[in-house]
């Protein structure tokens, strides 16, 4: 038992969560954005919760899950506890063959296509961008082609995520050495400043090129308005998710991507059993998704 731990305990407050009320919790956050908490991991969940229950002052998962349900916090509590339970692991240039593959074939591919139609937008999704790593690399490597290929052309990078906390450090832009790790010298030394030992903070032109928002995918309603778009990444997000709940975020992935676009998932990710309309794409070291 950790010294906070104990402490809590002593407290009166119990952390040790119980079959019933892990059942209870999982199936409340699984309703709500559609992670699921496998019996495996009711001890990653109840120390998680733990901090919940210490910052309301709550004595009891039940007694949480009442305050959850009660509806008094206007939602705030809900949000902090999805902060608490989602994994936010990610970093720039993170799947090297997937960004290869999109520079050289599937980007000229779409510039292409709209470019004879005299349509000169681009749109791309991060759906579950976490800290904004994974947009911001998709804005630099299309600044690359601002000159070239995409000369006179609109884009629009989206990043959106479930957890209010990342969405802020995206929006920031302010990144410490491990989330630059993999990125190339050449972009690290145009399009960062190491302000302070560690702190790497993004230039003005890749963080103008994408925009941060909060959002459930498990959330019906808002992603029909996810509309129109070129290219989706949903990149180590479904993971966390049941078949059901996957098959559901997957179909308004579908339906939002163009009829010619391209949706991009994690490298050892597949829609096996998930989805049987997209229709696979592959390239030297992984796969995509087109209809
Ligand atoms: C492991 S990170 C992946 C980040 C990035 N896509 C990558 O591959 O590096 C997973 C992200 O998915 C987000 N997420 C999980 N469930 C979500 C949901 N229902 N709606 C939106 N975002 C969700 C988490 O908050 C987390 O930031």
């Amino acid at each position: 038992m950790t010294p906070e731990t104990k402490a809590l305990e002593q407290k009166g407050i119990s952390l040790k969560i119980s079959d019933k009320d892990f059942e209870q919790l999982r199936d409340y956050i699984y309703n709500v954005c559609g992670i699921y908490f496998h019996s495996t991991k009711k001890y990653f969940l109840e120390s998680r919760l733990s901090r919940r229950l210490e910052a309301t002052g709550c004595r009891s998962h039940s007694d949480y899950y009442q305050y959850l349900k009660s509806g008094t916090t206007g939602g705030v509590e809900l949000r902090k506890l999805l902060d608490e339970v989602t994994t936010n692991e990610t970093c720039f240039f993170r799947n090297p063959p997937q960004l290869t593959a999109l520079e050289n074939k599937f980007l000229p591919e779409i510039v292409a296509q709209k470019g004879k139609i005299g349509f000169k937008k681009l749109r791309i999704w991060s759906a579950g961008s976490s800290s904004g790593e994974e947009a911001y690399t998709m804005a630099m490597i299309l600044l690359e082609k601002r000159s070239t290929l995409l000369k006179d052309w609109i884009i629009e990078i989206v990043g959106t995520d479930i957890n209010e906390t990342v969405i802020a450090q995206a929006k920031l832009g302010v990144y410490n050495s491990y989330s630059v790790r993999n990125t190339p010298d050449y972009y690290l030394k145009k399009y960062f400043k190491e302000e302070t030992p560690g702190k790497f903070h993004l230039a003005p032109e890749v963080k103008r090129l994408a925009n941060f928002s909060q959002l459930n995918l498990y959330d019906d309603n808002k992603m029909l308005f996810m509309k129109s778009f070129d290219f989706i990444f949903c990149a180590n997000v479904l993971i966390y998710f049941d078949t059901a709940s996957k098959s559901k975020v997957v179909q308004h992935f579908y339906n939002n991507l163009q009829p010619y676009g391209y949706f991009f998932v994690g490298q050892s990710e597949s829609l096996h059993g998930v989805n049987d309309k997209f229709k696979t794409v592959h390239f030297p070291g992984g796969f995509t998704y087109n209809k």
